[in-house]
């Protein structure tokens, strides 16, 4: 819905600009290179896993025996709940990152479960839901995030 609509004059140009009511959704998005991914891991290992995952989540991630699959499983989630932290305009440590639960249907489409302070921010923006979808390659993973409002 467009709710204001203005003329700029820019030097020789007329500008339209348009305000754009965004209906109460929101958008966010992340990436991280997976090289930082697996020095955390190697670092930390089991600190790391705890403190970024659920038990569910370091499951799926190591069902893979492969090690190269397991990080890009591990950087794709973490690009998701960042990617969720956006939407909720709220990061780590405000929001514990075991709060956000990539979870997946019987056809891997990744879906977020939240809960604690995930789910207190998702009702006090008025979301009905989070929407997420991952990508991951050899070298970095990305995620992008979209608030569904709830009805008023
Ligand atoms: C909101 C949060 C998720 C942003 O994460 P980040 O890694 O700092 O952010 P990125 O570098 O991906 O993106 C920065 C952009 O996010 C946006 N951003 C910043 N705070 C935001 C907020 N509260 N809500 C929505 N978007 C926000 C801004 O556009 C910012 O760009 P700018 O600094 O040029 O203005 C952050 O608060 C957080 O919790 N980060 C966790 C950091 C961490 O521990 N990472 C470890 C990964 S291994």
């Amino acid at each position: 819905m467009i709710v204001e609509k203005r003329t700029l004059m820019q030097g020789p140009f007329f500008k339209e600009l348009m305000v754009v009511d965004s209906l109460g959704f929101r958008i966010g998005l992340d990436l991280i290179f997976l090289s930082r991914v697996e020095e955390l891991y190697n670092r930390h290992s089991t600190n790391f896993l705890q403190r970024f995952f659920t038990e569910d989540e370091i499951k799926y991630c190591f069902k893979s025996p492969i090690f190269q699959k397991q990080i890009e499983c591990m950087g794709g989630f973490i690009a998701a709940k960042e990617a969720v932290m956006k939407v909720l305009g709220e990061g780590w440590p405000r929001i514990p990152w075991t709060d956000i639960e990539v979870i997946h249907d019987e056809r891997n489409r990744p879906f977020v479960a939240l809960k604690g302070e995930g789910l207190l921010h998702m009702e006090q923006n008025n979301f009905e839901s989070v929407q997420i979808s991952i990508t991951h390659d050899e070298l970095i993973a990305a995620a992008v995030a979209i608030g569904i409002p709830g009805k008023f």
